[in-house]
């Protein structure tokens, strides 16, 4: 594999270990010199060890390539957790981050180890992630390609390229059998046998990648694709995303606004948490985007939230006119949770209908041909998987969503009609509120029988100090009132 030979062959076994001796004992002396402010070290060896520390606030970096740009560490994540993650130093950006299982503590508990394998894990809960290998080091290209490789500095067992997270750098190979992921998971991207999708997962995990939102095939203008091979995607320094298949003609260009521009710095794309897929480039103090697959902000798949409207040119507003967009949601809370209405929660069930609106991506959503909107909102009124349906008059298509309802899109005709369903209160709330109010009453009773225990023994210790317990013995019923009068407000607005 030509991949395994990015490193130079010179360096036979004996020289490199002598080298490495010699370096990690300059390192040693060097960093004990340096105490508190040493610089990561560009190797990480068999038995290094790391753990957050509470002192950082951001990132705490572990591991460093050559040109010092692109660094591994801890990054500060939801105040208290940790990713880890490769940065690109000077502007802070990470372009890769473990995909760990679930996020670290940024905790003494929790370790990053190399034993032939880079692990990350806690004490208490095990191991969140390992590459699964059994090498000797652990080295970071000046590319931010992150490698475990043997000694011979030749063979790479593992790499970070191979398991991109949300971004591609220049070169990087993205193959069909790869996932890019937005950061809060909700939108991928993959690679089709001749076109390139982004998918949103509104649904939630378990069905496959969700719905499809852009579809760009290749063009095939300089090379056609043989079918049953597939494709790769580079994003290449002459400055487009280029799709190929056996050689080094591209099957398709999507070409930047710096095309075949002269761009000294770096370049990455990254699938952004609004879904939109988007190109920039390094100027040496700031990155400047000069690519993105969606333009037009309603076209995108959630851009005024789960039951907003998209006006094109005007902005968002919600799909309830009784809502205000400004002051928040447009939709109560539980609508826009993953889900059906098929539980046994027992929510009830509002709609609201709404003409002139259409989905933002319908050519690439599965329709049904129906004879009028009646017949089109009664297919959903009964299905419980149903979140709504919009419908268009001219044609007769019928398109049902089977995730809570996103972002749809304002249109001049009136005909195009949609419904949806709204979760209204949600009984599984009550049952809470039962359980707070018995709660409260448990935890007043041991206040009550504390007060009466200590009353016991106060007077059976000393007399005359009667008036500090029965202040005591209020102060817990107290306690339970205000519970109790809280639970009883949030029953009220249940049923309101
Ligand atoms: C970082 O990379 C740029 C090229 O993008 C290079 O010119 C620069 O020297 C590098 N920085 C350091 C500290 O090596
Ligand atoms: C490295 O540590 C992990 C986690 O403790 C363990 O599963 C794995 O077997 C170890 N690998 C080697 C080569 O010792
Ligand atoms: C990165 O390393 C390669 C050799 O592996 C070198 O040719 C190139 O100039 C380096 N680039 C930077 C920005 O340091
Ligand atoms: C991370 O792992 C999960 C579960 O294995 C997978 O579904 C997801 O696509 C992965 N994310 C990326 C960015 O590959
Ligand atoms: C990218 O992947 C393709 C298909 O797996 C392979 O033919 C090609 O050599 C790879 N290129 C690099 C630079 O790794
Ligand atoms: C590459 O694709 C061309 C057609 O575009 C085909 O003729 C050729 O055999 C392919 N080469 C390899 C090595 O698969
Ligand atoms: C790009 O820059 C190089 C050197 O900096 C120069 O030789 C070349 O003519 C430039 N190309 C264009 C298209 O500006
Ligand atoms: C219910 O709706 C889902 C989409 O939400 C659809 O796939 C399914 O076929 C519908 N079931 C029936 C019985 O119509
Ligand atoms: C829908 O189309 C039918 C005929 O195709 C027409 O009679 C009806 O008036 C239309 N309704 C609306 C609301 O445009």
């Amino acid at each position: 594999m030509d991949r395994r030979r990015q490193l130079p062959h010179f360096m036979n076994l004996p020289v490199h270990l002598f080298l490495l001796t010699f370096l990690t004992a300059l390192q040693a002396v060097t960093w004990s010199s340096h105490a508190a402010h040493s610089p990561s070290p560009e190797e990480l060896l068999l038995g290094f060890r790391a753990a957050p520390d509470s002192a950082v606030s951001s990132f705490q970096p572990l591991l460093s390539d050559s040109s010092g740009n692109y660094s591994l560490g801890f990054l500060r994540v939801n105040p208290n957790q940790l990713s880890l993650s490769v940065l690109h130093v000077p502007s802070s950006v990470p372009v890769w981050s473990a995909n760990t299982t679930r996020l670290a503590r940024w905790a003494d508990s929790t370790q990053l180890f190399f034993n032939g394998s880079l692990v990350l894990s806690d004490a208490r809960t095990g191991v969140f992630w390992s590459t699964a290998t059994i090498g000797d080091r652990v080295w970071l290209s000046n590319t931010s390609n992150l490698m475990i490789q043997k000694l011979d500095g030749v063979t790479i067992l593992w790499q970070s390229f191979d398991f991109p997270s949300d971004t591609l750098v220049e070169n990087q190979n993205f193959t069909s059998t790869m996932t890019l992921v937005s950061s809060n998971g909700l939108y991928s991207m993959r690679l089709g046998p001749n076109y390139i999708g982004l998918y949103a997962n509104f649904a939630g995990s378990g069905r496959g990648p969700g719905q499809i939102y852009l579809k760009h095939r290749a063009m095939e203008a300089k090379a056609e694709i043989v079918e049953g091979q597939p494709i790769y995607l580079v994003l290449k320094s002459g400055g487009y995303l280029g799709m190929f298949q056996n050689g080094s003609i591209p099957v398709d260009v999507q070409s930047f606004n710096t095309f075949q521009q002269n761009v000294s710095g770096i370049r990455r794309v990254r699938i952004e948490p609004d879904g939109n897929l988007k190109g920039y480039y390094w100027t040496g103090s700031s990155w400047i985007l000069d690519y993105q697959a969606i333009s037009d902000a309603c076209e995108l798949p959630s851009s005024c939230g789960s039951y907003g409207l998209c006006k094109p040119g005007k902005g968002c507003s919600c799909l309830d006119n009784r809502r205000d967009h400004d002051s928040g949601e447009c939709a109560p809370a539980g609508n826009q949770l993953r889900g059906d209405f098929c539980g046994a929660y027992d929510s009830r069930v509002r709609v609201v209908r709404r003409s002139g609106v259409e989905l933002p991506f319908k050519e690439l959503m599965g329709y049904k041909n129906m004879a009028s909107i009646e017949e089109c909102e009664g297919a959903c009124e009964g299905n419980c998987t149903c979140w709504g349906v919009v419908y268009s008059n001219s044609s007769g298509f019928c398109y049902m969503l089977d995730y809570p309802v996103q972002t749809v899109v304002a249109v001049g005709d009136e005909s195009k009609v949609g419904y949806f369903k709204v979760r209204e209160g949600v009984r599984k709330k009550k049952v809470e509120t039962w359980v707070g109010l018995g709660l409260g009453l448990l935890f007043g009773a041991i206040l009550v029988f504390g007060g009466v225990m200590g009353l016991g023994w106060y007077k059976w210790r000393s007399r005359g100090v009667k008036g500090y317990l029965e202040e005591e013995g209020v102060s817990g019923v107290g306690a339970y009132k205000d519970l109790g009068g809280a639970s009883f407000r949030s029953i009220e607005l249940c049923e309101k």
